[in-house]
């Protein structure tokens, strides 16, 4: 191992230039710890995003080397090439600033494919239980462990090609949803991601399922979204 490591960092916005730093390598360094090095020791003025570094917040993806990761669970020596590292912003998103993407339409897309919960009881009633072994609650537990950190978003050449598309991550929560016995709004939900731009377009590429870093399956859902949407068209109810 190379005692210091040469990091290309994005700077500036979308028409921004990468400029070069050198590291100190250490023992089970990530690729969070690398950009911090270069914003506290460095260069104070680099812009970066990250909150919890431990995998829970969905917060400090980057492009690392090319391809979209979590940094803060991303050990430099899987990712660094002949002691190198490229850092840029998640692609498919506009760039705030240096390694800041802008996640607004990620989210908008969430509310556009009725990503919210939306029960069909009040205050009044008890809750509804879904028994923790049951078939139903294993099927609403399939891909809801989403953190939003949109390494699918920017892993996929739907949304590439369709800046549109609603994407890997708000379809995958639309699935999560339609899964969830307890939810009243399925209807609305589906003619939702019914779309040219939703469900239907997706054309099973499988990148968002080979990044993602929760070991979900965004595909996996969109499918059984499409089916779900067939099925509902075929009764009518769209
Ligand atoms: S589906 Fe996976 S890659 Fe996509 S936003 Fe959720 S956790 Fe991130
Ligand atoms: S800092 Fe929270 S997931 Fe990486």
């Amino acid at each position: 191992m190379s005692a210091v490591l040469k990091v290309r960092v994005w700077r500036g916005g979308a028409r921004g230039a990468y400029r070069e730093y050198e590291v100190p390598r250490r023992e089970s360094q990530t690729v969070l710890d690398v950009v911090t090095h270069i914003q506290r020791a460095l260069d104070p003025t680099l812009a970066y995003r990250y909150a919890c570094r431990v995998g829970m917040c969905g917060s400090c993806a980057m492009t690392v080397n090319g391809a979209p990761r979590w940094t803060c669970r991303t050990h430099v020596d899987k990712v660094a090439q002949d002691g190198r590292l490229s850092v840029a912003p998640l692609k498919n998103l506009p760039v705030i600033r240096d390694l800041v993407a802008d996640m607004r339409e990620f989210f908008d897309k969430w509310a556009r494919a009725q990503g919210q919960f939306k029960g069909g009881r009040t205050r009044a009633d008890d809750f509804e239980r879904i028994a923790p072994g049951s078939e139903a609650r294993r099927r609403a537990d399939a891909a809801i462990e989403c953190i939003g950190c949109g390494v699918c978003y920017a892993a996929c050449d739907v949304v590439a090609a369709n800046p549109g598309y609603l994407g890997p991550a708000a379809l995958n929560r639309a699935w999560t949803l339609v899964n969830d016995a307890r939810d009243a709004t399925n209807a609305e939900r589906l003619r939702a991601v019914a779309g040219d731009d939703a469900s239907l377009a997706c054309h099973t590429h499988l990148s968002c399922t080979e990044r993602c870093p929760k070991a979900l399956s965004p595909t996996a859902g969109i499918a059984g979204l499409k089916r779900a949407v067939s099925r509902a068209a075929l009764r009518g109810e769209l």
